[in-house]
């Protein structure tokens, strides 16, 4: 993001949204099948409330707010800011319209162009970067709630027959050893990256050895057929509580049908692939599979420190690292310091990015982070010993 202008840079990413959106038809913009799931609507909205409430607002004097009430509606989590209508309501809203929403964007884009014509400083500059790496990571959350409204739909629609979900041929397999030591982990460049990448910091690892490659259809559906989902010695407590109560018997959008495993893509139902890696995995099942193969996971810093050596970027990837403030860590002043720090309880860190992740948005030093019974993001597992 160094060598174009702010306005085009802010442009360029902007217009990345609403060019994901451009397959779906108004009924898709709405809907909110489970909790986690937003309306793509509300990515929309949401990611232009981030631009108009911690930019415009304070920093642009003459600025006049579209509409006010919409504080309420697009505030996803930040107390600091006010009330905000409850997570689960997101897909109760009618109104706005699609319209209005792409109405609110393009109003804030042309404050935000005008804004951007002069010198913001270094404060609006380091708050603009942060908004424009929250929308790419709406921007992948777009992909995967627009494949789950559409892959819930017994229609099973297609999104778009453009294969977003490239096909991912892993080349080199085997293992990368590494030896005993110290390292270093954490951000140490000089670009962006969230506060939770900070600070950098030593780490005692002990050798371990990491594949290069991502498990595959085919080794799962071993897992699958030796009766990996009936055997509770795999499984955490939770992940065999969470198998019996949701009755989970495989991957997310997987079905059995005429004899042969499909799987729902953005393109619509296919075959599986036996040499994809497997994709829509929760923690639980990564672990799992790994408990099943006499292997685990890796932490995220054995991760990190491997990276270099393995394929990575076609699926997040869940470590057996709990999602922790790094020693030093401090959340930032304000109502920005809610966007990473409250969230560490309770989830697992995930390494890499997606097929679905925008380009240039990840590094090997980002932690992603979701609950372990989450499989809708695109999820695969990598294996340790
Ligand atoms: C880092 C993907 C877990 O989904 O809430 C969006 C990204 N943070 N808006 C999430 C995020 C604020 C975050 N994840
Ligand atoms: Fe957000």
């Amino acid at each position: 993001m160094t060598e174009l202008s702010l306005v085009k840079v802010y442009k360029k990413v902007r217009q990345v949204s609403e060019d994901i959106c451009k397959p779906i038809k108004a009924e898709d913009y709405v809907v909110q099948p489970v909790v986690d799931v937003s309306p793509p609507k509300w990515h929309l909205g949401h990611t232009t409330w981030f631009f108009e409430t911690f930019i415009l607002k304070p920093y642009a004097h003459c600025y006049r707010e579209f509409d006010p009430a919409y504080n309420y509606v697009f505030n996803s989590y930040y107390e600091t800011i006010g009330a905000r209508v409850i997570r689960t309501d997101r897909g109760n809203l009618s109104r706005p319209t699609v319209e209005e929403v792409y109405r609110y964007r393009s109003y804030v884009d042309n404050a935000m162009e005008g804004f951007l014509k002069d010198d913001p400083g270094p404060e609006v500059k380091e708050l603009l970067v942060l908004g424009l790496n929250h929308e790419q990571q709406h921007q992948e959350l777009l992909y995967t709630d627009i494949k789950y409204i559409l892959g819930h739909n017994p229609l099973f629609p297609a999104y778009s027959l453009q294969t977003v979900e490239k096909p991912v041929q892993q080349v080199t397999a085997g293992v990368a050893t590494v030896p005993a030591g110290v390292y270093e982990i954490g951000y140490g460049g000089t670009e962006f990256c969230f506060d939770n990448e900070l600070g950098r910091h030593k780490v005692y690892l002990h050798e371990f050895n990491i594949s290069n490659n991502l498990v595959t259809n085919e080794e799962y559906l071993q897992f699958m057929e030796d009766g990996g989902y009936k055997n509770f010695r795999y499984w955490h407590a939770e992940g065999w509580d969470w198998v019996k109560s949701k009755g989970v018997s495989g991957p997310l959008y997987w079905h059995h049908i005429d004899g042969k495993w499909m799987h729902y893509t953005i393109s619509g139902l296919q075959e599986v692939q036996p040499s994809e890696p497997v994709c829509h995995i929760s923690f639980f099942e990564a672990a799992a599979f790994a408990a099943w193969k006499g292997m685990r996971l890796p932490t995220e810093a054995e991760w990190e420190v491997a990276a270099d050596h393995l394929n990575w970027g076609d699926r997040w990837e869940w470590t057996n690292s709990a999602y922790l403030p790094y020693p030093g860590y401090r959340r930032a002043a304000g109502a920005v310091g809610e966007y990473n720090g409250k969230f560490m309880v309770n989830q697992m860190v995930l390494r890499g990015a997606s097929v679905a992740t925008s380009a240039g948005h990840s590094r090997k030093s980002y932690r992603n982070f979701f609950h372990p019974q989450h499989q809708w993001q695109f999820t695969g597992i990598r294996l340790a010993e």
